[in-house]
């Protein structure tokens, strides 16, 4: 029989140690909120395949639309031979997505590739070579977006050097020392200290910051970035990669914002599981770069294209996005509860916006002193307990909760249950560094 064991060995001597995996499990089947590993032992999942699964592992509706598509043809490359699905998925992207200006999107395959792209069409509509991103942000591994990232470990590291004229501003998190007026104000110092801002083409932020730790850009910041932006000619990008697709209660979290972005980047749950990314834009702008700028062979493939009209169905029909917000609102009480025990793991800020729900781990109760090692103490106790869940952060010591939107109560209970157990076996102490 296959298990966990042997996998592990064959996968530590066939593939770099660089693609690091966060648990030691190797999937059999998915279905739902539900995996079950090679052992037959089952999981909840609360990580959702990095918010790729918001409607679910293999979601019914999906999987019919993706086996339609099957049947008829895989792959042409559509900029030798287009195909509806690809047009289809435009038109509703472009109804979709907030704001009144007319809007035209562009599909490539990954999060990156919509990074890199949204960077190129900026560039081209502006002319300028510049973008301001933040620390804490992330926005994928290929070499532009890995220069946008704002963090060196373990994404930087001996990678460089960084793409030119990247600039990093810093993100708002109160908790940690950096409040609101700190990054407006290190906006303005950039642009009166180190850069013309005429010499800037985009400024990309993601609405809640993924990978970086939940961390939900505020109001003021964006309607500040809208105005700087407006006033200089540059470009406003919301990352919505991990944001978007019903995720935080809206389509797009930008809807939120109530200020329209320039560009929206898409991709994870967007195609519930096939790859599939896209950059949704002002149409004037997604315009600026000539013919055969833009694609590439796998772009908008036709079978990610049929499952992301299968998961706009979804949201419509199961009303995923007031969902979100229900999600969202068991998982924070439940977390606050537990919060409240004396005789449990220290737990500091718990966060969300819809169901993109955090909380941080810290060293004693009523601080914000990080304690990254409670956090994989955690994750590492709730895998042997049957729950999948992830860390993230810019101190390694946030636990996110990307639960599928599809999700039972029942489930999304029985995985509250297990974080409930593990903290309280954890304890009050400090867990010892490994
Ligand atoms: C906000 C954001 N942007 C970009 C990316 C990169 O996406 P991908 O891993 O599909 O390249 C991610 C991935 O986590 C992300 O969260």
């Amino acid at each position: 029989m296959t298990d966990n064991k042997s996998l592990n060995e064959r996968r530590q001597a066939a593939t770099p140690r660089g693609v690091g995996v966060a648990t030691g499990i190797y999937a059999d089947r998915a279905e739902n909120a539900e995996l079950w590993d090679v052992e037959g032992k089952r999981y909840v999942d609360f990580a959702g395949g990095i918010a790729v699964l918001n409607t679910g592992h293999r979601n019914p509706t999906v999987m019919a639309a993706v086996q339609q598509q099957l049947e008829r043809f895989t792959h042409t490359a559509y900029q030798v031979v287009p195909y509806e699905p690809y047009v289809e998925l435009a038109e509703k992207l472009n109804e979709l997505a907030p704001g009144d200006t007319p809007k035209k999107t562009l599909f490539v395959t990954t999060g990156a590739e919509a990074v890199e792209n949204a960077v190129k069409i900026a560039r081209a509509h502006t002319g300028r070579p510049g973008v301001v991103a933040f620390s804490g942000g992330f926005h994928g591994r290929t070499m532009m977006t890995m220069g946008l990232t704002g963090k060196v470990d373990p994404y930087k590291r001996g990678f460089g050097p960084m793409p030119a004229g990247i600039h990093h501003l810093p993100f708002p998190m109160p908790m940690h020392g950096v409040s609101v007026q700190d990054s407006i104000d290190a906006l303005h110092r950039l642009f009166k200290a180190d850069l013309e801002p005429e010499q800037v083409a985009a400024i990309i932020i993601e609405p809640v910051q993924g990978e970086g730790g939940f961390y939900i850009a505020p109001i003021e910041l964006i309607k500040e970035l809208r105005r700087v932006c407006d006033e200089h000619g540059i470009c406003l990008i919301a990352d919505e990669v991990q944001t978007g697709f019903a995720r935080t209660g809206r389509l797009f979290a930008s809807e939120h914002w109530g200020v329209e972005p320039d560009m929206i980047t898409t991709a994870k749950s967007l195609a519930g599981g096939f790859p599939l990314a896209g950059v949704v834009g002002k149409a004037e702008i997604m315009d600026a770069p000539a013919p055969g700028g833009l694609g590439g062979t796998y772009g908008g493939s036709p079978i990610g294209c049929a499952a992301a009209l299968g998961v706009i169905k979804v949201i419509e029909e199961e009303q995923l996005l007031g969902r979100a917000n229900i999600i969202g609102q068991r998982i924070i009480e439940r977390v606050n509860r537990i919060k409240d025990r004396t005789d449990v793991h220290p737990i500091g800020d718990v966060r969300g916006l819809g169901a993109m729900v955090a909380f941080e781990m810290v060293t004693e109760q009523g601080t914000d002193t990080p304690d990254a090692d409670a956090t994989k103490a955690l994750c590492a106790k709730a895998l042997e307990k049957g729950l999948i869940l992830l860390s993230c952060g810019v101190y390694a010591n946030t636990i996110r909760i990307l639960v599928p939107l599809t999700a039972s109560d029942a489930v999304i209970d029985e995985g509250l249950d297990i974080i409930e157990n593990c903290l309280a076996e954890m304890g009050t102490s400090a867990v010892a560094a490994e």
